[in-house]
């Protein structure tokens, strides 16, 4: 019995400790403010009623779309339908699509004051497109300079689309989507001692490589056509062991063509936000 009662003052006071400590935890958290880092949710209305409490701060706005004012901003209010004092800014640089005039959007980006140096010291490759008149409308006021606009059906306006390829860059990539089955083919070949196998595909391997090449050489990329004639050397150098029944030879081309892959793609190639393939610029 005496174990027992012992046993829950000690339960008692351990739990209004935890109490006290989660309360003075709950009082820190109201008074600090968050790190500038994290992403602070708020109401278009709330940004516009306490700016000072958002500026440089990376905000997550919610609210209806006013209207479109150019091809990258446009403005927003909590309620289309109660008629707000005034409305917000956002400026999105990347837009790719204009929002619907009503409809509901989540906007991330950095709070700032309306200023346009300031704005286009943020975006390096960005032109303010406000008209004049309407720049002076919103002169030192607090606006959005958004990197994300999201629609009702998570779709982000503002994502960056890629620049479609040139009809050259489509040509090798076509090129490239070929080496691959090409070289994984060549490969078996030799491994299986298969002349017919392995000519074919040194022979394809060997065009392939010649395109790649003449792709770089109109670039002016020295290195790359470096690598893409070797290609084009080994390809022979195998089409020539394989006829004559040297294997191990083969082997040893074969082996060589991998660095060749990796090499190249590590300079030039570059990976697409959505997954695919491209020559750097
Ligand atoms: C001289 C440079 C160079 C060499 C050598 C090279 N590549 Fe590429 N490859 C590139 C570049 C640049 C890209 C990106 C362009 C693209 O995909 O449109 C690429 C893209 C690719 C892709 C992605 C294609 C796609 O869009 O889905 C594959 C797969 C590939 N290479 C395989 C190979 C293999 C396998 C080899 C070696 C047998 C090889 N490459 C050799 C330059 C090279």
């Amino acid at each position: 019995m005496r174990r027992r009662l012992s046993g829950r003052y000690r339960q008692m006071a351990l739990m209004v400790c935890l109490g006290t400590l989660v309360l003075a935890v709950a009082t820190r958290a109201q008074q600090a403010p968050a790190p500038a880092a994290t992403l602070v949710p708020v109401a278009a209305s709330s940004l516009l009623l306490h700016p000072d409490l958002y500026l440089g701060r990376t905000v997550s706005v919610f609210g209806t779309v006013e209207q479109n004012l150019s091809a990258t901003t446009f403005s927003m209010d909590q309620d289309a339908k109660k008629p707000a004092m005034s409305d917000l800014l956002i400026v999105a640089p990347t837009l790719n699509a204009q929002p619907k005039a009503g409809t509901y959007m989540t906007v991330v980006g950095v709070a700032m004051r309306f200023d346009q140096a300031d704005i286009q010291k943020r975006g390096r490759n960005y032109t303010l497109d406000l008209a004049p008149n309407v720049s002076e409308r919103y002169r030192g006021q607090i606006m959005v300079f958004a990197t994300s606009v999201v629609d009702p059906g998570m779709v982000d306006l503002a994502k960056v689309l890629p620049t479609p390829m040139t009809p050259e860059e489509g040509a090798f990539d076509k090129v490239m989507k070929q080496v691959n089955p090409t070289n994984a083919e060549l490969r078996k070949g030799v491994e299986g001692s298969d002349k017919a196998m392995t000519t074919a595909q040194a022979l394809t391997l060997r065009k392939l490589f010649g395109e790649t090449k003449t792709f770089f050489e109109k670039r002016g990329t020295a290195d790359a056509v470096a690598w893409a004639s070797e290609g084009v050397e080994l390809m022979a150098a195998i089409e020539k062991a394989a006829s004559a029944g040297n294997w191990t030879g083969a082997q040893e081309s074969v082996a060589k063509v991998t660095p060749l892959c990796q090499q190249c793609h590590a300079a030039h190639r570059e990976r697409q936000d959505d997954g695919t393939f491209r020559v750097k610029k």
